[in-house]
């Protein structure tokens, strides 16, 4: 009896911190943040209308459930060191924005940052971990993405350690999403701290390019793209590579935003969407909305895609899905229009970390093109398409024996 008294009250006690909430992302989070295109310019009622634009137009129903404030939304701590939000900008308080974001069915994230101050210059977490976790509990806030500027002096697992065991403290299950940039190799750590990490420094609206800020630099999709290589290993449900917050509808063509849209589903990224959604063109709604891509991104066997191919700036990805299908994606780096000449019947394509095949030589597939929406026959006949600059031609492989 005195024993199990004992354990007990091991259990009780390990388990009362030292753990993430598991469970809440089984596959990648998807939402909106308010950081690509309204920066510091935030307060509540665009997340409000946010809210019911998000509500209305299909992207709830698509799994855009988390409306995520980043920077910019805090005050000053009250005498108690509780943490407020800016009274002007957020004048009714969190909890009354969250039970609003809630009552649409949808769910609630916020911003704060490791170190002494946000990366804007707002007051960090660092020092009230465990009284910024009560507060977002108390608030009913469901997703914190937790930023890593003015943390001279720390090291990064330790932080995020700090911040995970004050979550579960307070007792309020979210999903924790960890802003690191990649700096100190989250991916090798992160699976049992939070949800996702960034893998990478901030994304910038173009297909192509580096801004250059001195200190530090933002990415274009490409380049972005190419940081990921070698983590599709350290991804999986309850813990993805977060290869940042999207561009659709903030500046790119159309062909670059659908590049951009459907790389994200291969890589099984997190899809939050970072443009005015209240506003958006019918052409971006399209691409944020294809349901058929979402499937790809969001497909529960939750394997990361992975490039197979690359010459001449045209490559290729594969992408395992449950049940034997395969999401397969040409990509055309280049501005100018290539050639897509491809007899599927050469092609014996291996997934060595997951021991999956596609035997193309020996196995009839069924394509589906999942940008026209229309079923493309079979792998029997070879594929010949024209494909424009900085686009994609992004495929559902079914096997015919199925
Ligand atoms: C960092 C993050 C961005 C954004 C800004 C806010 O740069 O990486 O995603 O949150 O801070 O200041």
């Amino acid at each position: 009896m005195k024993k199990l008294i004992i354990a007990c009250f091991l259990f009780i006690s390990l388990s009362g911190f030292g753990q993430k909430f598991e469970g809440m992302a089984p596959t990648p989070p998807m939402g909106w943040n308010s950081w690509n295109h309204f920066g510091c310019n935030v307060n509540e009622k665009i997340i409000r209308e946010v809210a019911d634009a998000i509500a209305v137009n299909g992207m709830k129903e698509a799994g855009y459930i988390y409306i995520n404030i980043d920077d910019c939304w805090h005050g000053e701590r009250d005498s108690l060191g509780f943490i407020q939000p800016n009274p002007e900008h957020f004048p009714s308080g969190m909890k009354v924005l969250a039970d609003y974001v809630h009552s649409k069915g949808l769910k609630l994230g916020i911003y704060s940052d490791a170190g002494w101050k946000t990366c804007a210059g707002h007051l960090g977490s660092r020092g009230y971990e465990y009284q910024d976790a009560l507060t977002y509990a108390s608030w009913g806030i469901d997703y914190l993405k937790y930023d890593w500027c003015n943390t001279e002096g720390l090291k990064a697992e330790g932080a995020y350690l700090t911040m995970r065991d004050a979550l579960y403290k307070a007792g309020r299950p979210l999903v924790f999403s960890l802003c690191e940039w990649g700096n100190d190799k989250p991916w090798e750590w992160g699976a049992e701290v939070g949800h996702l990490w960034r893998t990478t420094g901030d994304i910038y609206p173009c297909f192509d390019c580096i801004i250059d800020h001195g200190t530090w630099k933002q990415w274009g999709v490409e380049q972005i793209l190419d940081q990921q290589d070698g983590l599709r290993k350290y991804a999986g449900p309850d813990h993805w590579n977060d290869a940042d917050m999207m561009e659709i509808g903030n500046g790119m063509s159309v062909n670059e935003d659908r590049a951009h849209f459907s790389m994200w589903c291969m890589l099984a990224s997190p899809l939050i969407a970072g443009n005015d959604i209240r506003y958006m063109l019918d052409e971006t709604r399209n691409i944020l909305l294809n349901k058929e891509a979402i499937a790809i991104n969001q497909d529960t066997i939750g394997i990361q895609g992975f490039r197979y191919y690359s010459n001449d700036d045209l490559e290729l990805w594969f992408k395992p899905l449950s049940g034997g299908d395969w999401a397969i994606c040409f990509l055309n780096r280049d501005e100018e229009m290539k050639t897509v000449d491809f007899i599927w019947t050469d092609w014996y394509v291996k997934d060595d970390l997951n021991k999956l095949v596609i035997d193309l030589i020996n196995e009839e597939y069924r394509i589906r093109n999942i940008w026209t929406h229309k079923d493309a026959g079979t792998t029997q006949k070879p594929l010949q398409i024209e494909l424009p600059g900085h686009d994609v031609l992004m495929l559902r492989l079914t096997p015919v024996k199925k």
